[in-house]
Order: structure tokens, then sequence, then C-alpha cells
């Protein structure tokens, strides 16, 4: 896809490169255990943009997927975890952007006990829905709550905006007769055989983009959250947004355009023409890398110990730094961060991804007829 769309030459900036400072700290287990382990040390991708910015930071968290507390305890607790990390940043984030899926099955239950959660950080917070929050009630308790699920707002040299790519689901469930909870029951799978391709910007969002961007100068960075990624990583797992051609013909004119999303539920690095796309780790579980089309720049997430809930999942602490950096750290609960050899991550064998054809075009052919 990448080729498709960067002409030759073209990177996301020339002025840049991506440095990938990856601290690759051996723990001392490696030896003892002999195999490939990053020990205790985060994770830091080093974003080189050409921000003029004033150094700050910011927080992510995403992906709690809570369930009422008689039901589970497990994924409050690493919610709830995550906040008091986030509250303890010192100096403070300027802001927490909570990227989706805060609830597991739509529940407003869930979604306040979710929201009682967030209030116990006292920093500024913005809000973008997953499909987990949307599909029990069509979005009613999460705009409730939340409020509106796209926005925009400038901060110390930085565009920022929130996208919905959930909201736009083709309807499958009136035809069928399904009742809202079923229709629930249906998104909250990673296969998307029944609900289809679901993730989308939707044309309106589409020219609302393209206006926002409008009055921002194009070299200027931009830093466009949304629960997706906006790029076509495997589609049978909703992992896209079905209409990211149009989304790329919005961005193609801007240089420094850094895409933060969620819902994969792993360590992801990709670069689409001139946008970076980091995936970020939910606080709930991870999901396992994609049979195929896994980004060739993504260095893959050790497989987790299954007897271990809090490995392999955390949050995001990001840095614009004054040196004109967009770092991003995974926060990660784990003792292994990074995969060394094939067998540890379960992605090598697809790293080398097979281009064509797409796995959208041979699935649904008709998505771009989608509003
Ligand atoms: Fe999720
Ligand atoms: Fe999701």
């Amino acid at each position: 896809m990448d080729r498709e769309l960067r002409r030759p030459g073209e990177r996301p900036d020339p002025s840049l490169g991506i440095t990938r400072r990856i601290f690759l700290h051996k723990s001392v287990l490696a030896g003892a255990a002999g195999a490939a382990t990053y020990g205790w040390f985060p994770l830091i991708n080093t974003l080189d943009v050409a921000f003029g910015a004033e150094a700050f930071k910011f927080a992510w968290i995403s992906d709690n997927h809570l369930y009422p507390k008689d039901v589970n305890t497990r994924f409050v607790d690493k919610a709830t975890r995550a906040v008091k990390d986030v509250q303890a940043m010192s100096p403070p984030a300027d802001f927490l952007i909570h990227g989706g899926d805060l609830a597991q099955l739509g529940d407003p239950v869930e979604l306040g006990l979710g929201n009682d959660i967030l209030k116990e950080l006292k920093i500024k917070k913005v809000y973008i829905p997953g499909e987990h929050d949307w599909y029990f009630d069509m979005g009613a308790k999460w705009r409730q709550l939340f409020g509106a699920p796209n926005w925009t707002f400038d901060h110390k040299g930085v565009r920022f905006v929130g996208l919905d790519t959930v909201s736009r689901g083709p309807d499958y469930w009136t035809a069928k007769k399904m009742t809202a909870k079923e229709r629930m029951g249906h998104m909250a799978t990673l296969d998307g055989s029944v609900a289809g391709a679901w993730a989308g910007v939707g044309r309106d969002q589409l020219e609302w983009l393209n206006r926002t961007l409008g009055s921002w100068p194009k070299d200027k960075p931009v830093i466009i959250f949304s629960h997706n990624p906006l790029y076509e990583y495997y589609p049978p797992w909703n992992f896209w947004v079905r209409d990211w051609r149009e989304v790329h013909e919005v961005l193609k004119a801007y240089t420094n355009v850094t895409n933060v999303h969620g819902h994969t539920h792993q360590v992801l690095y990709n670069e689409l023409g001139k946008m970076r796309s980091i995936g970020m780790l939910a606080t709930s579980w991870t999901w396992p890398y994609a049979p195929e089309g896994v980004p060739a720049l993504t260095r893959c997430l050790v497989r987790v110990d299954p007897g271990d809930h809090f490995d392999g999942v955390g949050w995001s602490r990001l840095t614009v730094s004054a040196a004109e950096k967009l770092e991003n750290e995974y926060v990660m609960w784990r003792k292994d961060i990074l995969a060394e050899a094939p067998w540890d991550s379960g992605c090598a064998d697809n790293i080398n991804q097979t281009l064509q054809p797409r796995i959208a075009d041979r699935e649904w052919p008709y998505y771009g007829a989608y509003k």
C-alpha cells in the first residue's frame, strides 16, 4: 500500500527518516532463560518530526474492555493501574487521550464504571469511541458521557484531531432482526465475518477533516487519534478503515502527520505515504499479530505469558519535545518487550508481506459504496 501512495523518493519528511531509538536493554534473565529478553525498560520509538513546539507530554489509555464489577474485576484492576500511572506522571501530562473500547459490551454500567475510573485522573481528558462502546445503544450512553466522537484542538504548536472510526458500520442487524445485545455480541468478536467492514471514517467526516486541516500549514505537525489504524493492516479483523485511501487523499499534502491508534492491542508501527502510524497497547489483553499484513517496519511484541494477565499490556506516554521530536514510550507491565526470534512473536512469518492482491479487494469488493 505504501508503494501505491509514495512517489519515488518520497518519505514522511525528507529531513527526518525514522530513527527508532529502541532501547534494547537485555535483562539479567536473558542469559538464564536463553531467550530474547528485553527487560523492564520501556520501548521508545523516536519519530523525528519537524515540531517547532514547546515541550510537553500527553498520555494514551485505551482498550480497557471493562465488564461490570460483579462479572469480572481483572480489567477494572488494569484500567485503574493505568490511571494511577498517568496520575503519577511528573511533570504531569498536559492531557489524556482515551482511545476507545472503554467497555466490553457497550453496557451503560460498563461505560459508567469506566467514567468513574477515569474521573480519578485530574488532568484534561479527551475521548474517541471504540466499537465496544458503541453498538449496544448506537453510541447514546457514550455521547452522553463524553460528547462528540470527533473533534479538533490546537496545543503548543500541534493540531490534534480525534476521529470516529467506529460508528458507520453497515446495517447488518435490521434484516436479521437482531436485538441490541445480539448486535453488540457480533461487534465484540475479532472476526468481522458477520459485522463486515464496519471500520470507516465516512464521507461527511472526511469532508470535515479536509476543512479542519485546511487552515493548518502543510508542514506543521498534525497528530490524529483514531480507534482503528488509518491504513489497511488486516481487514477481516477490522484492523483498518475501509476508506483509508480517501483518508490519505486528504492527508497527502501534509508532511508531519502521525496517527496514534488503538484497537490492535499490540506493538505496531507503519509508514504510509508521509504519515506514520503507531499502534497502542491495550490495558486488557494483547491480540495476536494478524496472519498476514503485519507492517514491515513493526518490531514485534514477544508472545505474552498467559498466566500473567498484566503481561504485555499497558498504556503510552508520548512526548512532543522542544528538540522537534515526538516520542512514544510504551509503558508495558511486563518482563519482555520485543521479540528477537520468529517463534517469540508469531509475526515474523508475515513480515515480508505480499502486497497484492489486497485482502480488502478480495473480501469486500463493494466497500467503496459505504457512506
Ligand atoms: Fe479493543
Ligand atoms: Fe476495538
